[in-house]
């Protein structure tokens, strides 16, 4: 099952940020931000890869939570499966106890938190407690029609996430994960109703993060219609992160 924050290695004590100067910290410390089907858990994974950073994606915590009918994952489910923002209180929550485990990382990716302006500001608060802060945040722009049949066309694999597109990013053999050979499947909101309904919240509420952070002096806009390596490619070429 894909975990939401993968990577992290245990060494109990240190924590993001605390092992290193404050600049270095922050230089390690990124966001994706964009629309529904824009490319942030493709792009995260291939980020997180290159720079062996911890991939926290919320969406990817939530359906862990479902899978396991843990409390909380029943308590998102029903605003999940239609497309709706799970409440400030439980998502703030979630992902800060789970950023609060991380031990000894080089820093981390977000993928899909926050999305709301009480998230962006309670994560700031958290990092800053614990002596970091997010360095760049990266806004993936694609316009709405294209988003619609991405994610109509998206296929992920049961066993660890992996993101696939019958069109775009097809899997070598029909059904199958490339990666370990666990079956694929669709997402139950990745269907035409839930799919507008998340991007209108998107459209009318998330976007006004990309103030919040360019404020921050703090986003890069990439143009995210391009192919999956020319979006990677341009990202790398406005990040200020180096590799291992
Ligand atoms: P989440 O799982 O985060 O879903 P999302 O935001 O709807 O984003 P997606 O995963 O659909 O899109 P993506 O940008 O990751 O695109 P991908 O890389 O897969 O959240 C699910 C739900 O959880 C929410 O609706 C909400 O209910 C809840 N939730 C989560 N976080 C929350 C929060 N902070 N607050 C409240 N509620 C929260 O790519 C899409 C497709 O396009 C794939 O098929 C891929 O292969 C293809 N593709 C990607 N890039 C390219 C490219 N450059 N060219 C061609 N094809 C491409
Ligand atoms: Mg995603």
């Amino acid at each position: 099952m894909n975990v939401g924050c993968n990577g992290a290695v245990d060494n109990p004590g240190q924590r993001i940020g605390r092992n290193r100067t404050q600049q270095e910290a922050h230089a390690m410390n990124l966001m994706l931000l964009g629309a529904q089907g824009s490319g942030k858990g493709t792009q995260g994974a291939l980020l997180a890869s290159r720079f062996g950073l911890v991939l926290c994606a919320s969406g990817d915590m939530l359906r862990e939570a479902m899978a396991q009918d843990t409390l909380i994952g029943q308590q998102v489910r029903p605003y999940v499966d239609q497309g709706n923002l799970v409440p400030d209180e439980l998502m703030i929550g979630m992902v800060l106890e789970r950023l609060r485990g991380l031990k000894d990382v080089r820093g981390i990716i977000l993928d899909g938190f926050p999305r709301t302006l009480a998230q962006a500001q309670s994560l700031d608060a958290r990092l800053a407690e614990m002596g970091t802060s997010i360095a760049q945040v990266i806004y993936l722009e694609v316009p709405r029609e294209l988003l619609l049949s991405r994610l109509l066309d998206r296929y992920i694999c049961r066993a660890h996430g992996h993101i696939y597109n019958l069109k775009t990013n097809p899997p070598k053999t029909p059904g199958i994960c490339d990666i370990d050979g666990s079956e694929l499947y669709q997402r139950v909101d990745d269907q035409g109703e839930q799919i507008q309904q998340r991007l209108n919240i998107f459209f009318s509420e998330t976007l006004q993060l990309t103030d919040y952070y360019g404020k921050q002096g703090k986003l890069i806009t990439v143009d995210g219609t391009q192919s999956i390596e020319v979006v990677n490619q341009a990202i790398l070429a406005d990040l200020k992160v180096t590799d291992r």
